[in-house]
């Protein structure tokens, strides 16, 4: 049978699948690692090994892969490979694709048709290293649990059975003090439903709290925040229902209709106790964080006014809009102490686009004060080319306090992936470290990893290390400190 990406025209260029696994000793580097950089930088990955049954399908369904490039003595090793999930094993053993839109097992070829959760999930979204462990998360099916020296896949996780929902979040959040982790999983009561149950798991991996909520309708709900005292849950316009699955359609739709909400949740409360609060439709994909005071939340995030991803049509029938995908970084105050429920939404930093939204996630769910992001500086030139997209090639500390932002330009010949922040040390001040992420070299259409200090963003990069290939496009990763593990 032939096995051909040419007709996929989304997997061509710096989207060609790579297809392998790989292991590499000692990295070229080009400067000086950081001689206190000590720990990893586990990536997650999606990355097609068959080509999609649909050539129209989202870069959601692409098969997970972990890369690590694990740092130390001024030294760079790096080692990647797939996520052995069910779904990986089966298309191996048939030489094929035998799965079909993402999330839509209306869509997948017999023997598969109809089967979803742990049966067709990619396990591509995030990596995380929590209460010992490290967790490839997607969030249409429970933690695939990676080991972090091998990356061997190990299996599903699910904190001892007490983690019920079938679904669980990509983005948890872990209070930066207590160690405890805020989840959830969303269409928890089966496909197409509007359930969100909320967990809290203690530092140690014990389930403490199960809380089972009905969102005001089925929507996307990628990302959380979490503030001392509330769990804030956004609910927007990213829709699905049975019908459209039945039909045979992607899984999200964009319905430029509806309001949009958020959930919210006091961390130590019941279910009953939530409160929506309404407002116009925009897109919260990702948050940076959260903070409250007397009653008063402040909630930060990259907010578009309209449908951020082109490969989920609108349910109308209206063409993508480019300038309603274009995210910026707003602020949205909530007072719990109004009777009114609504918010007021503030817009901070609106020239340069961007949506990988990070914090230093040791301050997770108390007051912070600076953002740290990938973004694209339209001012900066370009010596690739990636036709009439425009690389994102810089990352930033921005400073929620004054709206300043300090920025790394990573160099022309650079397209960026999502910002990975290392503390200098366990107890250095808020977003005081090292910067990374990977960059796509157009010149050599090759992989390099970028580090910059958070001292002087304006120098650039402080070493880069080369790999000898193109590395696998990156959905999110994080810098696991060597001190995290005891270590
Ligand atoms: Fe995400």
């Amino acid at each position: 049978m032939t096995l051909s990406y040419a007709d996929h025209p989304a997997l061509q260029g710096d989207f060609e699948p790579a297809r392998y696994d790989a292991s590499l000793y000692d990295c070229e580097v080009i400067g000086e690692i950081p001689a206190a950089l000590n720990g990893t930088f586990y990536r997650a990955c999606a990355e097609w090994f068959y080509p999609p049954r649909y050539p129209d399908d989202s870069p959601f369904a692409a098969d997970g892969m972990i890369t690590a490039f694990r740092i130390g003595d001024g030294s760079c090793d790096y080692a990647a490979r797939f996520i052995e999930t069910p779904r990986y094993l089966a298309n191996k053993a048939a030489r094929r694709q035998l799965f079909g839109y993402y999330r839509n097992p209306f869509t997948h070829e017999p023997p598969m048709q109809g089967q979803y959760n742990k049966a067709d999930t990619v396990s591509n979204t995030n990596v995380i290293f929590f209460a010992g462990r490290l967790l490839a998360l997607k969030e249409d099916a429970p933690p695939m649990e990676i080991d972090p020296d091998t990356l061997e896949t190990k299996g599903f996780f699910d904190f001892g059975g007490d983690y019920k929902a079938p679904t669980f979040s990509a983005h948890p959040k872990v209070d930066g003090r207590t160690g405890e982790m805020i989840t959830f999983g969303y269409e928890a009561e089966g496909l197409a439903t509007n359930a969100i149950w909320i967990y809290t798991i203690d530092a140690g991996g014990k389930v403490t709290s199960e809380r089972k909520l009905s969102a005001p309708y089925l929507s996307m709900v990628h990302d959380i925040a979490i503030s001392q005292n509330y769990i804030l849950i956004p609910v927007y316009g990213m829709v699905s229902s049975m019908e459209r699955l039945r039909e045979g359609k992607v899984h999200w739709g964009w319905d430029t209709t509806l309001p949009s909400h958020i959930g919210v949740l006091p961390r130590h409360g019941d279910a009953s106790d939530i409160r929506w609060f309404d407002g116009p439709a925009m897109a919260m994909v990702h948050t940076f964080a959260a903070s409250d005071e007397g009653g008063v939340i402040t909630l930060d995030a990259a907010v578009s006014d309209g449908n951020p991803f082109p490969f989920f049509p609108d349910v109308h029938g209206k063409p993508f809009d480019p300038a309603g995908a274009r995210t910026t970084i707003r602020r949205y105050v909530i007072d719990m102490n109004a009777s009114g429920g609504g918010w007021r939404e503030e817009r901070m930093w609106q020239d340069k686009p961007g949506a990988l939204s990070r914090i230093d996630e040791r301050f997770m769910g108390h007051r912070f004060r600076h953002g740290l992001l990938s973004f694209s500086d339209e001012t900066k030139p370009f010596s690739g080319d990636m036709g009439s997209r425009r690389p994102t090639n810089s990352l930033g500390r921005f400073d929620f306090a004054t709206g300043e932002v300090e920025a790394m330009f990573a160099g022309p010949e650079f397209g960026l992936q999502e910002i990975a922040f290392a503390p200098r040390s366990p107890d250095a001040p808020e977003a005081d470290g090292w910067v990374m992420a990977l960059g796509t070299n157009y010149e050599t259409m090759k992989s390099e990893l970028l580090i910059g200090d958070t001292a002087n963003l304006a120098a650039g990069p402080v070493a880069r290390v080369r790999l000898p290939f193109r590395a696998p496009q990156q959905v999110h990763g994080n810098w696991v400190p060597a001190w995290s593990r005891g270590a």
